[in-house]
């Protein structure tokens, strides 16, 4: 684990096709809004940004997952996306990919491999 990583939140907070976790992460363009969440026992992480428009995935805050509990789903024109890989299939752009977020869980808690505070 890298010397900077920072802690997220606890594993027990992301539930497999549950709410998300938000947080803020520096990224090339400055300060940006990030989520992780967790699907099919995995942690995935990404930044908080639809491929289509620059805008906020989640409708009501972490509430990332389509009822299916399948996809990411964008709550402004309905972009679904893979949450093992952020790739979009469905909506209006499909094979375009949400931009991942370097993550890891262990000893029972899910780390940012930078800088997050959370919102
Ligand atoms: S802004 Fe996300 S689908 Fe259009």
């Amino acid at each position: 684990m890298a010397d900077d990583a920072r802690v997220i939140c606890a594993s027990s907070a992301l539930q497999d096709g549950g709410k998300g976790v938000r947080f803020r992460m520096r990224d090339a363009g400055g300060e940006a809004p990030a989520f992780a969440v967790r699907f099919r026992g995995q942690v995935y992480a990404y930044i908080n940004r639809c491929a289509h428009v620059p805008v906020e995935l989640d409708w009501t805050d972490g509430d990332f997952f389509d009822y299916s509990k399948l996809y990411l789903i964008c709550a402004t024109h309905g972009a679904m996306y893979l949450p093992e890989s952020g790739l979009c299939v469905q909506g209006p752009c499909p094979g375009k990919r949400l931009q991942s977020v370097p993550i890891e869980e262990r000893d029972g808690q899910i780390f940012f491999l930078k800088e997050p505070h959370h919102v």
